[in-house]
């Protein structure tokens, strides 16, 4: 009786965190609201390799959770037959209604964690998790995983990393294959080139899981 009530808690402070950073354009006074990691030259690394495997792997519903300000994810979207944008600030949400909303495109307001998520068959989630506290991420793998999607493309590091504990709104890189999530080896992994930043974080990348093979607790 007393989870939904903490689930609507949780939500509403996740959606003020980010609300906050989206309106003081926390992430900085770039090209994108949604930060350094979401302008076009950056995706352009990634991008084409993004698109051809999604391709490779017969998706007609894409998900992608969260969208952020769908800076750079055109040409991804224009590569399935169906891409649904999700994000937890209403005003970022709404704003890609009136940019790149398209008889191919839907965008909602949601929060990852404690939301139901539409059906997918493809799951994106790209630069969010990093973002969450981990009780917090094993929850929202929990919810993904609900989508009935085939597969996960997340953000994963995967040099040695401790994948210490954060407050909801900050930022420590995640290696999704070390203790508390467990995950098996990827089936592909695409290299975000981040070479920038002296190459701290040169081991980003967008692994590819199963959701059926994933450890028990984190589906
Ligand atoms: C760094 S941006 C990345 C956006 C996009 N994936 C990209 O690659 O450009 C992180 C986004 O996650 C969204 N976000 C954070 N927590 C969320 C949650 N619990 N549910 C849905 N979106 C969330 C933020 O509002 C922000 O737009």
């Amino acid at each position: 009786m007393l989870k939904f009530p903490m689930l609507w808690r949780k939500g509403r402070e996740m959606r003020r965190v980010f609300s906050d950073i989206h309106r003081t354009r926390g992430w900085g006074e770039g090209e994108s609201v949604s930060g350094p990691g979401s302008t076009r030259e950056r995706a352009a690394s990634f991008l084409p390799e993004l698109v051809a495997l999604v391709g490779s792997l017969e998706v007609h519903t894409l998900l992608d959770v969260p969208c952020g300000d769908f800076n750079w994810a055109g040409p991804l979207a224009d590569s399935v037959p169906r891409y649904i944008g999700v994000d937890i600030v209403p005003g970022l949400v709404e704003a890609n209604r009136r940019r790149h909303a398209a008889p191919s495109r839907r965008f909602l307001c949601r929060d990852l964690v404690t939301q139901r998520l539409p059906q997918a068959d493809l799951v994106l989630c790209r630069d969010a998790l990093v973002h969450l506290r981990l009780e917090d991420i094993v929850a929202a793998l929990d919810n993904l995983g609900r989508t009935g999607a085939t597969y996960l493309l997340a953000t994963t590091f995967v040099e040695e990393r401790p994948n210490e504990d954060i407050d909801t709104g900050g930022w420590r890189p995640l290696n999704l294959q070390r203790p508390p999530f467990g995950f098996p080896a990827p089936l592909a992994l695409i290299d975000e080139r981040c070479h920038h930043t002296g190459g701290v974080y040169a081991d980003k990348r967008l692994g590819l899981w199963r959701f059926s093979d994933l450890p028990r607790r984190a589906r």
